[in-house]
């Protein structure tokens, strides 16, 4: 099954506007021969439609790191999916451990950001993870198949024909300490077969599952080659468009 690769940069809370969009204009130009290879980058709130702007007709594509799930309202501080649809995203990053360890998002609340995210055409990139207390107790499958069971409890096959999983060991984030082959071809491999077991063998095989975690130049190509990988969401290594060029161009 041929899954078209999916190379994403999460910028976090870096950047500026004006450095956002100077950025994204260079990995333009960087992506002007780059051929069937998603690229994705992920500013923030503010940065988004003036990158979006600044993209426009470019290959690279724009997600959003985060969403709320409620339409509008007193929600000081929050911003809706329809606002970041009307933003120019196409994309967005739902439940990143981040997220989760500083914020106390859940299962429950990451599953009703998918179904915000879906109800406007947005692709959601699933963010599931293991802590190392949680690898080190040989908890790691427990823990991904909560994220992932209850993140997409209650959803259709066709309702999800977008979604992408990001398996990002929390141990592996901005560590330099990135999962070994065995240990990245062990989980992708479980996570493959999870949703066949929930959804369907068809939904599996179509179904993009990228690696994140100190992914650097120096480890993509060996992380590309290992089975079941479909990609990478890169953070450090994404803010500096000479770098991530370099890692979606990994098969040169
Ligand atoms: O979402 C991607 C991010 O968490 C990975 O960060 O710096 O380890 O590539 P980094």
């Amino acid at each position: 099954m041929s899954r078209t690769p999916f190379i994403a940069g999460n910028w976090k809370m870096y950047k500026t506007g004006p450095e956002a969009v100077e950025t994204a204009r260079i990995l333009t130009q960087l992506c002007s021969n780059v051929q069937e290879i998603d690229v994705m980058i992920a500013p923030t709130f503010l940065s988004l439609p003036l990158v979006a702007a600044s993209l426009e007709g470019s290959k690279v594509k724009i997600g959003a790191q985060n969403l709320y799930f409620e339409k509008q309202g007193a929600f000081t501080g929050e911003v809706s999916a329809d606002m970041i649809k009307a933003a120019g995203a196409e994309y967005v990053i739902i439940g990143h451990s981040e997220r989760r360890q500083y914020f106390g998002e859940t299962n429950a609340l990451v599953c009703k950001k998918i179904k915000a995210a879906i109800e406007v055409g947005l692709k959601p990139i699933l963010c599931i993870g293991e802590s190392e207390n949680q690898r080190n107790k040989e908890k790691t499958f427990l823990t991904l198949d909560k994220q992932v069971s209850d993140g997409l409890k209650g959803f259709g096959l066709d309702e999800l024909k977008d979604l992408v999983v990001a398996y990002e060991p929390v141990w592996a984030i901005g560590t330099g300490k990135t999962a070994t082959v065995d240990q990245v071809k062990k989980v992708h491999q479980y996570l493959r077969s999870l949703l066949e077991k929930l959804f369907s063998k068809d939904f599996a095989d179509q179904t993009r599952i990228v690696y994140g975690g100190s992914v650097k130049p120096e480890n993509v190509k060996e992380l590309m080659g290992i089975e079941d990988v479909d990609g990478a969401l890169v953070g450090g290594a994404s803010l500096d468009a000479n770098i991530f060029i370099n890692i979606i161009n990994y098969d040169i």
